[in-house]
C-alpha cells in the first residue's frame, strides 16, 4: 500500500511538474494581418531597415545561392541534423506577409513563430533578443517592403525528438535569456554601441563563442573561439592566437575593408560578415573595434615586443627563425620543398597585401589552435568574386594528398609559427576532402549574396 501511496504521489508531482512546464512552453498565436501598403513606410526607415539586415548577415542564413533574396530554404547543418531557414519575404502564405509588427518584434525577442511555435536557435534569436524596438521597427518595415516570393522551404532533417519544437521550450528555460540591451553605465556611449551590435544583430558570439553538447553558447567562454560552416571562428578575447596582438585600429581596418596588413584578409564566412560591415557608418566599426578590443584587454608587454619582433623582421624579409634546413627525407624537409615550389612564390613574395599573400608569420590561421582553416584554404583557395578585384589564391585539392598537405603544414608550423606540428592533419584533411566537414568557400570579402540592390527593387 505505501508503494502505491508514494507512486501516486510521484505522479501528482509529475503532473504539476508537466502543468507548469506546458505553461510556459504554451505560446498563443498572434492573428494574422492583411499585408500592409508597400508605400505605408517611411523610406528613412526602410533604408535604415537594409543596413540593420546587412549586420545581421539575414540574406546569408536566408537566400539560396542563386535563389530569391529572403525566401528561404537555405540549410544550415548543425550536429543535430539539417534546418532550413524560413522564408521572411512578405508572401502571406508561405512568407511573413501576415506578420504584424508585434508578431515579428516576438520572433525576433523570444524566437517564438507568429504561429505560436518556438523556434529552433540555428536562428539566432538569442543575439537578437537584445536588439531595440526602434531598430526592429526599421527591420520589419525592410523585410515588408521586399518582392514577395512564393516558397516553401523543405521540412527540417532532425531525429526525434528534436524534431517536436516543445522541446526547444526546456532549451530556452536552460540557456535563453530573454530581453532588449541595457547599456553599463560604468562605460563609455562608444563601448555600449559596440557591445550592442557585437552580441545582438552582429552575433559574433554565434561564430566565435564555443557551444555545449546541447548547441547553446557556454557560459563564461564569450567569444573565445567557435565553429562555423567547416572554419574555427579564432578567439576574440584575451586569448586570441594572433601574432601579432590586435589594436583598436587593427580591427577597425580589417573591419572595415575586409583585411589589415599585419593579420591577412577575412576567409571563410568571416568574408561575408565584412562585406555585410561594408553598410554600416565609420562610427558604428569603431564603436565594434573599442568593443572588441577592450573584451581582448592590454597585450603583455612581451607580447607586443614579440609582435613587433615579427613585424619588423618581416618587412625587413629575414628568416625569422634561423635553425638549418630539415633534411630532405623528413616530414618537415618534404614540406619545406612544397612550400618553395608552391606557395613561396605567392606568400614570400613582394605583391604587398591583399592581394599578395601574407607572411605566413603573421597568420592566425598558422598559429591557430586547430588546422582546419589551414586545411580549408590550401585545399579550396579563395575563390574570384564576380564583378571585382579580391585576393584570389589556387587551390591544392587536385593536385596535394592528404600525406602531402601534412607535411607542408608540418613545416609551416615549425618555420613559420614556431610550434609543433598539427596531429590530425590527414585525417582531417580526408573527411574535409569526403564531406564529412562540410565547407563554405567564399571570395575574400564575400559579398556576393549582399541584399539585392534596394534603390532598384523599391521604385
Ligand atoms: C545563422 C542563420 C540565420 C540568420 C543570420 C538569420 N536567420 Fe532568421 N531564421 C533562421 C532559421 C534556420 C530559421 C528557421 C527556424 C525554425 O524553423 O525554427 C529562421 C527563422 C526566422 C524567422 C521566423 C519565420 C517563421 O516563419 O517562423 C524570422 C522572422 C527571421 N528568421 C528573421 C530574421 C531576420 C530579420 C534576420 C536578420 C536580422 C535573420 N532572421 C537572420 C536562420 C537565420
Ligand atoms: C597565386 C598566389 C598564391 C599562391 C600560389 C598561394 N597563395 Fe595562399 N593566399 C594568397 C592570397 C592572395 C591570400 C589572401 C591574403 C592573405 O591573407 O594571405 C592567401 C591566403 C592564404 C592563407 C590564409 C592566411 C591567413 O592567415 O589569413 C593560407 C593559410 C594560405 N594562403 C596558404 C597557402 C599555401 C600553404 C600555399 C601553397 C600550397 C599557398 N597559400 C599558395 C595567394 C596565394
Ligand atoms: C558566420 C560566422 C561568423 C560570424 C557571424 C562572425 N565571424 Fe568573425 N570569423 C569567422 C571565421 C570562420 C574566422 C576565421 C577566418 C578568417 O581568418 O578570416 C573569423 C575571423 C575573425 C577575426 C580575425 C581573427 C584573427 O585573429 O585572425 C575577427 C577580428 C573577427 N572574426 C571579428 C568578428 C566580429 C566583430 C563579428 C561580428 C560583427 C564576427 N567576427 C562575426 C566567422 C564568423
Amino acid at each position: 500500500m505505501k508503494l502505491k501511496h508514494i507512486l501516486v504521489g510521484l505522479l501528482g508531482v509529475v503532473i504539476v511538474a508537466c502543468a507548469g512546464f506546458f505553461a510556459i512552453a504554451w505560446k498563443s498565436a498572434i492573428a494574422p494581418i492583411t499585408p500592409p501598403d508597400r508605400a505605408s513606410f517611411d523610406q528613412a526607415l526602410v533604408h535604415k531597415g537594409a543596413m540593420l539586415a546587412a549586420v545581421g548577415n539575414c540574406t546569408a542564413c536566408h537566400t539560396q545561392p542563386g535563389g530569391h533574396s529572403f525566401a528561404g530554404g537555405f540549410a544550415l547543418p548543425t550536429p543535430f541534423g539539417t534546418i532550413y531557414s524560413s522564408n521572411i519575404t512578405p508572401d502571406p502564405e508561405t512568407g511573413i506577409g501576415a506578420w504584424s509588427e508585434a508578431a515579428f518584434n516576438r520572433a525576433m525577442r523570444e524566437g517564438v513563430s507568429r504561429d505560436g511555435k518556438h523556434l529552433y536557435p540555428a536562428f539566432p534569436f538569442d543575439h537578437f533578443t537584445l536588439v531595440s524596438d526602434e531598430d526592429n521597427k526599421a527591420l520589419y518595415a525592410f523585410l515588408m517592403t521586399r518582392p514577395p516570393v512564393k516558397q516553401t522551404p523543405p521540412a527540417n532533417e532532425l531525429p526525434f525528438p528534436l524534431n517536436v519544437r516543445l522541446v526547444l521550450a526546456g532549451w530556452k528555460t536552460l540557456f535563453f535569456n530573454e530581453g532588449a540591451y541595457q547599456d553599463v553605465a560604468s562605460e563609455s556611449a562608444e563601448w555600449n554601441r559596440g557591445a550592442y551590435l557585437v552580441n545582438g544583430l552582429g552575433h559574433c558570439g554565434a561564430c566565435h563563442t564555443p557551444r555545449n553538447a546541447l548547441g547553446a553558447e557556454k557560459a563564461g567562454a564569450h567569444l573565445a573561439g567557435g565553429q562555423a560552416e567547416g572554419w574555427t571562428a579564432f578567439a576574440l578575447d584575451a586569448s586570441s592566437p594572433a601574432p601579432v596582438a590586435w589594436t583598436q585600429d587593427s580591427l577597425y581596418a580589417y573591419l572595415r575593408q575586409g583585411w589589415h596588413p599585419d593579420h591577412g584578409v577575412t576567409n571563410g564566412p568571416m568574408g561575408e560578415v565584412t562585406g555585410n560591415l561594408g553598410l554600416l557608418p565609420d562610427s558604428d566599426v569603431h564603436a565594434i573595434a573599442t568593443y572588441l578590443a577592450s573584451l581582448m584587454g592590454t597585450p603583455s608587454p612581451e607580447r607586443v615586443q614579440k609582435g613587433e619582433e615579427i613585424r619588423k623582421q618581416v618587412s625587413d624579409s629575414l628568416a625569422l627563425v634561423s635553425a638549418p634546413s630539415p633534411a630532405a627525407d623528413t616530414p618537415t624537409g618534404r614540406g619545406q620543398a612544397i612550400y618553395e615550389a608552391a606557395c613561396a612564390t605567392c606568400h614570400d613574395g613582394s605583391r604587398p597585401l591583399p592581394f599578395g599573400g601574407i607572411n605566413f608569420h603573421l597568420s592566425t590561421t598558422i598559429n591557430a589552435p586547430d588546422a582546419q582553416n589551414a586545411i580549408n584554404t590550401v585545399l579550396f583557395g579563395l575563390p574570384a568574386a564576380s564583378g571585382r578585384q579580391s585576393a584570389i589564391m589556387p587551390g591544392f585539392a587536385a593536385t596535394m594528398n592528404d600525406q602531402q598537405l601534412a607535411d607542408l603544414l608540418a613545416y609551416l608550423r615549425d618555420n613559420f609559427a614556431g610550434k609543433p606540428a598539427w596531429a590530425d592533419v590527414a585525417s582531417r584533411a580526408a573527411d574535409t576532402r569526403n564531406g564529412k566537414f562540410q565547407v563554405s568557400v567564399r571570395p575574400s570579402d564575400g559579398i556576393e549574396r549582399g541584399p539585392d540592390n534596394i534603390g532598384a527593387q523599391d521604385q
